[in-house]
């Protein structure tokens, strides 16, 4: 849909065949109007995940984003992307364009800034997503795709049972308002070891302080990238009762993996599907989360007369 760049619905077929749409969302506009705070399917801008206490400063004035999060500012505002109207242009029938113009000062960030979003369909059965943006003064961006997965179909109960990979050896840890504390910490004998694929749920009762933090996953993983230019896999989910498997890969230095832990039953979706305690996951990749706060952090500046 134009509302939000959202992806609605993603069907593909399970191990006997079966067509399963594997994406949470809702049956009709007015329930994502209503019920947006789950950014259901979403292009999530002008920045994606959390700057701390919603300030950053850059080329020596500082910023203030509205606190939505608090005390932090999450996925670019209230009225962030995911809330607009993009225009649409479909080029044929695998490829959709979605285009989205935030002025200078829009929920607290610099310049005009034109973000294009491509969605195609690919003869693989791939969705790949190409992000691009320009702007007419420095300002900071950081675009992702906040669809809700289940490969045991939306509205199954859990993840917990979904098998997953994710290329990372590091992860940023976080505070208990999940801002990353900056260091880069190693997964290796943590529940944030995802180096070879398991059970999500393996370790979701460890008393460790970032399971705690994030109420569950709700983390960035620093991706293991070869110096090989290109998409590079993150990270492989697979669903053993349904022989569903997801791959992502990305250009991006970092992946947010959340487990689904603010879905509390509350919400409906579609076919009157209540979506329960982590009965989804996201795979966001992303520059980490408060990067124009952190200088350790890869840059998300965009300069004019560059493109992101
Ligand atoms: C991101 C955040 C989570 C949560 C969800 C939306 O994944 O990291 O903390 O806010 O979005 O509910």
């Amino acid at each position: 849909t134009n509302f939000g760049g959202r992806i609605v619905s993603f069907m593909v077929p399970d191990k006997a065949g079966k067509p399963t749409d594997i994406v949470l969302g809702y049956d009709s506009l007015n329930h994502y109007l209503h019920n947006n705070e789950a950014y259901f399917g979403a292009l999530i801008g002008r920045y994606g995940n959390r700057i701390a206490k919603g300030s950053f400063q850059l080329e020596g004035r500082t910023y203030q984003l509205p606190i939505n999060n608090a005390p932090n500012s999450l996925h670019g505002g209230p009225k962030g992307f995911h809330n607009q109207v993009w225009d649409a242009k479909l080029i044929d029938a695998q490829h959709l364009e979605l285009q989205y113009v935030s002025k200078d000062g829009e929920e607290g960030y610099p310049g005009n800034l034109t973000a294009k979003v491509v969605y195609t369909l690919t003869d693989e059965n791939a969705l790949q997503i190409d992000y691009t943006a320009t702007a007419d003064k420095a300002t900071v961006v950081n675009l992702t795709n906040h669809a809700y997965f289940n490969l045991n179909g939306a509205g199954a109960a859990t993840i917990n049972d979904h098998l997953l990979q994710i290329n990372a050896d590091h992860f940023t840890p976080v505070d208990s308002t999940l801002i990353p504390t900056g260091v880069l910490a190693a997964v290796k004998g943590t529940a944030f070891d995802f180096t070879k694929a398991h059970a999500i749920g393996d370790s979701l009762g460890s008393k460790d302080i970032q399971m705690i933090n994030g109420k569950g996953y709700d983390h960035n993983f620093a991706l293991n990238r070869t110096a090989a230019p290109g998409l590079q896999t993150a990270a492989t989910v697979y669903a053993p009762s349904t022989g569903i498997q997801m791959e992502v890969l990305t250009l991006e230095p970092g992946i947010q993996f959340y487990g689904g832990n603010f879905l509390d039953g509350s919400l409906v979706g579609k076919q009157g599907k209540p979506y329960a305690f982590r009965s989804a996951f996201c795979l966001e990749t992303q520059h980490f989360p408060d990067a124009p706060n952190q200088k350790s952090f890869a840059s998300t500046v965009l300069l004019p007369g560059k493109t992101y």
